[in-house]
């Protein structure tokens, strides 16, 4: 019998109930929507709603089910739809009539409202706790490297040389962000929706703001209709959680180019790589490549969210129940992949003299010839024209511009002296950029102490 059936002549057909039903993916929810529930009806009790008698039978009663969920002795039913008409069938076996008061001034819809936004709140910070441990392993890497030079690139191209440090350092700024983004997202979805009702909130008495602080919220929702059929916050973190994983996405990537014979930049430890069944030569970067597919998954979660919700009418409309398995995925997912990728940069090692050769290689000091030559009296532009005359000359002779004579040196300017050699080198071209957000070691050194401040503060 459904806890519905009143105005039905006859049952459910049965493949109806394996479509209708959610309790396969929504049992995940169980505690807290059986916490929303026991303060659901403690606050009935304290409002004179039911009695406090009633209450704490079924407060009590409601403890007992959460503790027998957790030892594995309750097996949901299908039929009973979702985890709300399961755990509410349950406390009804157990205390009959009283038990058939929980759900006096509250519908499944403010209810499934108010149990996604626990769960997902409570995910939230299993996250982010991730992505710190992730930034201070990036952290650690950072201040082991902020002499150890390597082309940057622009267009894949060499382009200037920088510090392995100033690049993860590029990537803590980035996660910083995500971690930032994901705490706002959980401000704006820490906000009690019980009291909606089915849409239209309820005649009874009830005490919203007890709930909201029995339960940790922050505040309560300012509209019925919207508390029901607000899944923005889901849509948000699914969002949150894609340009997350666009980051250790791109990331992932440089992991894969790096780790080729051809860049040779960095080796991945054995414990963080795969075998071929057939090349006994390979060793893979299999961690970074599924981080990097897996973040297609999680921007499909966010494509799916965003297409269920558009055009739906107010309030609630059962096309929102596929908000979970999307967002439960992207979630999973993101936990899935942080402390592996995290582990795998943790214990990758960097071939640093390969790192240095290719900054030597692809005239990447340029800019700096240029610029000396600007210190001496020549405008930019100029300075630009006899630098890319120099590099066509290297080119054709095969040899990088600080291996020329400084006699070949001055066929192209006669302002340029000895000093060219130590004024282009590689670590001069970093050191000199020092101005704040620069790759010069002692500017990514403060920024790793900032950021260190920055993580120790949670
Ligand atoms: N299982 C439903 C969901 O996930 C709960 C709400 C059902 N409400 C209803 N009126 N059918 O959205």
């Amino acid at each position: 019998m459904k806890l519905w059936g009143g105005r039905f002549e006859k049952g459910t057909d049965k493949l109806v109930d394996d479509f209708n039903s959610s309790i396969r993916f929504d049992c995940r929810m169980y505690r807290q929507d059986i916490l929303g529930s026991i303060a659901h009806s403690n606050m009935l009790g304290k409002c004179g709603i039911i009695s406090m008698e009633e209450s704490t039978l079924i407060q009590n009663t409601l403890k007992d089910i959460l503790d027998d969920i957790e030892a594995g002795k309750i097996e949901f039913e299908v039929d009973a739809e979702d985890i709300h008409m399961n755990v509410e069938k349950i406390l009804i076996s157990r205390i009959g009539d009283t038990g058939k008061k929980l759900h006096t001034g509250r519908s499944r819809n403010d209810q499934v409202a108010l149990d996604i936004r626990m769960y997902l709140r409570d995910e939230i910070k299993v996250i982010s706790e991730m992505l710190l441990s992730l930034e201070n392993t990036i952290l650690n890497i950072s201040e082991a490297n902020t002499a150890t030079i390597l082309p940057g690139y622009t267009h894949l191209q060499r382009a200037q040389p920088i510090t392995f440090a100033h690049h993860t350092m590029a990537y803590f700024e980035m996660f910083k962000r995500d971690f930032m983004r994901l705490g706002d997202c959980c401000s704006r979805m820490n906000i009690l929706p019980l009291g909606s009702g089915a849409l239209a909130g309820t005649t009874y008495p009830l005490d919203r703001y007890m709930v909201a602080e029995e339960l940790g919220f922050n505040d309560i929702t300012r509209n019925s209709l919207d508390g029901v059929s607000d899944r923005d916050f889901v849509i948000e973190l699914a969002s949150c959680l894609s340009i997350l994983m666009m980051h250790v996405s791109r990331l992932s990537e440089e992991i894969i180019l790096w780790s080729s014979h051809e860049f040779g930049f960095i080796e991945l430890d054995d414990a963080y790589s795969t075998g071929s069944s057939i090349m006994p030569q390979k060793k893979n970067p299999d961690v970074a490549e599924l981080a990097r597919g897996k973040t297609g998954r999680v921007y499909g979660s966010l494509m799916t969210l965003l297409t269920v919700m558009k055009s739906l009418p107010l309030a609630y409309n059962k096309d929102m129940q596929e908000d979970k398995e999307a967002i439960f995925d992207a979630v999973d997912t993101v936990k899935m992949c942080l402390p592996v990728f995290s582990n795998m940069l943790a214990t990758m090692k960097l071939r640093k003299a390969n790192m240095y050769k290719a900054a030597q290689g692809g005239f990447t000091n340029a800019t700096d010839i240029a610029d000396y030559l600007v210190k001496k009296g020549i405008p930019f532009r100029s300075a630009h024209e006899i630098i890319g005359k120099m590099v066509l000359y290297c080119i054709e002779k095969n040899k990088a511009i600080d291996e020329m004579s400084l006699e070949e040196f001055r066929s192209f300017s006669d302002k340029i002296q000895e000093d060219v050699y130590t004024e282009i080198s590689l670590e001069k071209c970093v050191s000199g950029r020092n101005l704040p957000g620069g790759p010069a070691a002692e500017t990514v050194l403060m920024a790793i102490q900032k950021a260190r401040d920055y993580i120790n503060s949670f």
